[in-house]
């Protein structure tokens, strides 16, 4: 029989275990317990020293698109790591990112705060071609989020590490297509995965070459944004607006500032999650092939960090 072991604080683990019974009906799902016998670990930030038990695993399966918090830790076992991609995942992502997007494109924003003081001020809508947006990172979110933004009519620009090819979407690539993705957005998107390379890459002097009075949106993760840089272009509105979905504590402490800021809107990181039936296909078809010794779906160099 195979077992697996989940872990996760956020995920239901009884929707991922019919989910994935339904694709291996032998399937042994373990939430803790005996570690004998388990060849795969479906894991969200495990405890430390959450793998050593382990001894038969064969595969390590991250529960969620970002593996930033499992290849920094010092007990990964080094074993093939994947990654979730579903298109439930990829879905939530352009929803959220093209609702973001649209709050500021169509002043969304404004008439908020109009609202909050009975203020009715007609506001002109401007054709969403005039609006540029920079999608900084253009993996299997990035990409798909640029997409829907470039189907919706925004005038798009995507920026990845190599070069992309996707259709409707102006791509760059290098350092110089990331000076000039900045320097172009009306409004940017990050969904870079956080590596040692893009740690801090939206800094002061990031911010400061933007266009004055741009937006900034983060669902990638919060350490590629420098946040007392954010904190202060937002308070002297060379970044108008900020939308973010991913911070370095979570839950936000109730004392940070980002939540006294009027032109900062805050979710709980539930930009993208996965969705067990979507993703559990090829969770099962990852397990099968590790079992006969082939490479996982969805792998991750974890020297590379995505
Ligand atoms: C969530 O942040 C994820 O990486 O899936």
């Amino acid at each position: 029989m195979t077992a697996l072991v989940f872990h996760s604080d956020f995920d239901d683990a009884d929707a991922w275990e019919a989910a994935l019974k339904a694709q291996l009906p032998e399937l042994d799902f373990r939430r803790g317990g005996d570690p004998t016998g388990v060849v795969a670990a479906l894991v969200w930030k495990p405890p430390a020293g959450f793998f050593a038990p382990y001894r038969d695993l064969k595969l390590v399966i991250n529960l969620g698109a970002g593996v930033d918090s499992l290849v920094r830790r010092e007990d990964l076992p080094a074993l093939p790591l994947s990654r979730l991609n579903d298109t439930g995942m990829v879905q939530l992502m352009a929803s959220y990112v093209t609702h973001a997007v649209t709050h500021y494109a169509r002043d969304f924003h404004l008439m908020e705060r109009n609202r909050l003081k009975r203020g009715w001020e007609y506001i002109h809508p401007r054709a969403l071609s005039s609006h540029r947006v920079s999608v900084m990172g253009l993996g299997e979110l990035g990409g798909a989020a640029a997409a829907a933004l470039a189907g919706m009519g925004y005038d798009v620009t995507g920026w990845a590490r190599s070069a992309k090819n996707i259709p409707g979407v102006r791509c760059l690539w290098g350092a110089d297509g990331f000076a000039q993705a900045l320097r172009d957005a009306d409004t940017m998107v990050l969904m870079l995965p956080l590596t040692p390379d893009t740690t801090g890459v939206i800094d002061a002097a990031a911010l400061s070459s933007m266009k004055p009075g741009a937006n900034l949106i983060n669902v990638g993760r919060s350490g590629l944004v420098v946040a007392e840089a954010l904190i202060a272009a937002l308070r002297d509105g060379r970044i108008a607006e900020a939308t973010l979905d991913v911070f370095d504590e979570e839950p936000l402490p109730a004392s940070h500032p980002f939540w006294g800021m009027e032109n900062v809107r805050i979710t709980p990181h539930i930009a993208s999650i996965t969705v067990p039936e979507g993703a559990a296909p090829d969770v099962a078809e990852s397990i099968r092939r590790v079992l006969r010794g082939e490479a996982p779906l969805h792998q991750v160099d974890p020297a590379r960090g995505y």
